[in-house]
Parts: C-alpha cells; structure tokens; sequence
C-alpha cells in the first residue's frame, strides 16, 4: 500500500497519477480538507483521509489506524513558500522540521520512505557548478535550511531523499492553477509574459518528477539522496519558449526580464542558478539523456 502524506497539492496529484498507472496498489492519500479533492483525483484504489501533520493526536491515531499494513509512504506536506519561510519562521520549522520528526518516529511497518526535497539545499551554482548528491549543501535562504535539516532527518532515520529543480505543468487541481497554467493563457491570449532570463534551473516537468519517483520507489533503490533533475538548465525565459513552441504562438509574447532588475519583488533571497548533476539518475534508469517534457 501507499501512503502520500499532502496529496492534495502540485505534485502529490501527479504522483497519485504515477501510482495508479504503474501499478496494482492501494494508496491512502492525505490532506488537511478532503471536501476540497476534486473528482479527478479520486478513484477506487485511493482512500482520502484528512490529516494535518501538525496536529499531532490526529497523527498517531492516522499511525495507529495503519500500523499493521505494510506502507510505501511519500511524504510531501510542507510550508515551502520561501518568502512565508522568511516571514513565519517558527509556523515553517513547525511544518518541515517538528512535524516530520513526529510522523517519522510514530509510524511503524514502513518499508519505504521517501522525501521530495529541493535544489534550493544546494544555493548558487557560482561560475557554472554543477551539484551532485554528495556535494556540500549551502542554502540561501530560511526555506533552503530547513530542507536541508528536514533531509537529515530521514536520512539519518534511514530513509531516503530525492531532490528536484523548478518543476512545471499543468496543474490536476480544480480549485488550483500553477505558473504553466499562467504562462498557457497569456501566451494564448495574446498578452505575453515577463520571464526571467539570468536564473537556471534543471528543470522537469511534474510528470517527470512523479514518474521517476514511483520508478525508484517501486525498484527499492536505497539510496540516500537521488538529484531527480534534466540534462539542460533552462531560465524561466526558456521554458517559456518551449511553451510557445508547443502552443504555435509567437515567441516574441515571451518576455526576457533580467533578476537584478527586479528588486524588491522577493523576501527571501534566492539563489540566482542552481544546476543539479543527474548522472545517479540516469545511470540508476540506463539513461543517456533526461529533458524536459511539456
Ligand atoms: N513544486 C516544485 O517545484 C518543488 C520543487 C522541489 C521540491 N518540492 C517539494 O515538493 C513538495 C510538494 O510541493 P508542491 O509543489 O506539490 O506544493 P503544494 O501544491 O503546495 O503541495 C503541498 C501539500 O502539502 C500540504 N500541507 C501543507 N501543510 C500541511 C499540513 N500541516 N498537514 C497536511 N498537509 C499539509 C498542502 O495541503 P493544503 O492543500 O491543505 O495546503 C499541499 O497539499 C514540497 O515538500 C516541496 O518542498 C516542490
């Protein structure tokens, strides 16, 4: 069985997609207010249960519930807005840190654990770094640091980690769009976008992310931390592109806006590239090459 912990959002939706798709599994999908899953996200294989991870009674009577099934648990409940990171440190270590720990040391029969992290453990890629899994992590930024503890954690309980880049698509929530969604309408509307073209990410698509998360979670691979990135880092400028390509639109709606003269548009401050190494990925699947794909 599986068990995705804050299903009801970006990734968790994707993911819950990946399991149906790839396998026979039951899956126990949680999120703090199930009247708000849309029909998309619900099938006979998957039972929604309310749980916020915060409220601890609530986590050991969830714990105790399933005690006696053997669970894969994905674990995706986070406060991961940097900029309310910045704002509520103490509501933010609450979240990524306390609660983690929590629901990690009161759930028992796990026979895999995994935990979505970020680039953002890594910090700048000055003069064109490339970071590996085993690379010294140097965050930026409070959101950064509280990953980096939070992958300590599991790995430490002996779980495993897996790290993303800047992740798109369109979103599989009724009641949520993502930036893609955003970029898709003004694009085909006409109006364009500003998009940042001295900021690169090795980014994938949520798809992606999903998929090879499932891939490596139904193989039992065990190691600690696995960079699930692409081949290319791309500007936000970049994949606006690539959307208008695949849309037939006019490039030129796609805006090349510079970070630096953005100013004061962030709180926290935010590392300017970040490219991730994805050899272990791709040697893990026998891949030659990994890229995006929207
Ligand atoms: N998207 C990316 O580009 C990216 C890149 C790297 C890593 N990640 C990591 O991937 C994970 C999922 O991100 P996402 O993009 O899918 O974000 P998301 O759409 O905001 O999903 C996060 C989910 O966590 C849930 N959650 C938050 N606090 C909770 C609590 N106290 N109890 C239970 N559930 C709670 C949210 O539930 P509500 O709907 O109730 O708020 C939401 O469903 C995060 O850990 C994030 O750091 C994402």
């Amino acid at each position: 069985m599986y068990c995705i912990i804050g299903a009801n959002g970006f990734l968790g939706s994707y993911i819950l997609k990946s399991i149906l798709n790839k396998t026979q599994e039951r899956v126990v999908a949680c999120c703090r207010d199930i009247s708000l899953v849309g029909d998309t996200l619900k099938d006979e294989r998957i039972t929604w249960k309310n749980l916020d991870i915060c409220d601890f009674d609530a986590v050991n009577s969830f714990c105790n519930e399933y005690k006696s099934e053997d669970k894969k648990i994905v674990y995706l409940a986070a406060y991961h807005n940097p900029d309310l990171v910045e704002k509520n440190p103490r509501t933010a270590w609450n979240t990524n840190v306390t609660a983690l720990s929590f629901f990690l040391n009161a759930m028992e029969n796990v026979s895999a654990f995994y935990y979505p992290s970020s680039d953002s453990v890594y910090g700048n890629s000055i003069d064109g770094k490339v970071f590996k899994e085993d690379d010294k992590t140097n965050p930026v930024n409070t959101y950064g640091k509280q990953k980096a503890l939070a992958e300590k954690i599991v790995n430490t309980y002996g779980y495993q980690v897996v790290r993303y880049p800047f992740l798109i698509g369109t979103s599989l929530l009724s009641a949520k769009k993502h930036f893609y969604d955003s970029i898709v309408e003004n694009l085909k509307f006409g109006d364009g976008m500003d998009m940042f073209s001295d900021s690169y990410r090795s980014t994938i698509s949520f798809k992606q992310a999903a998929d090879y998360l499932v891939d490596l979670i139904e193989m039992g691979d065990k190691h600690p931390i696995v960079n699930i990135s692409s081949d290319k880092a791309l500007s936000k400028y970049d994949v606006g592109i690539i959307i208008a390509e695949k849309l037939g639109v006019d490039k030129n709606l796609v805006r090349a806006i510079k970070v630096e003269d953005s100013e004061g548009i962030f709180v926290a401050k935010r590392a300017s590239s970040t490219i991730m190494d994805n050899k272990l990925l791709k040697s893990i699947f026998k891949l030659e090459e990994i890229s995006l794909e929207i």
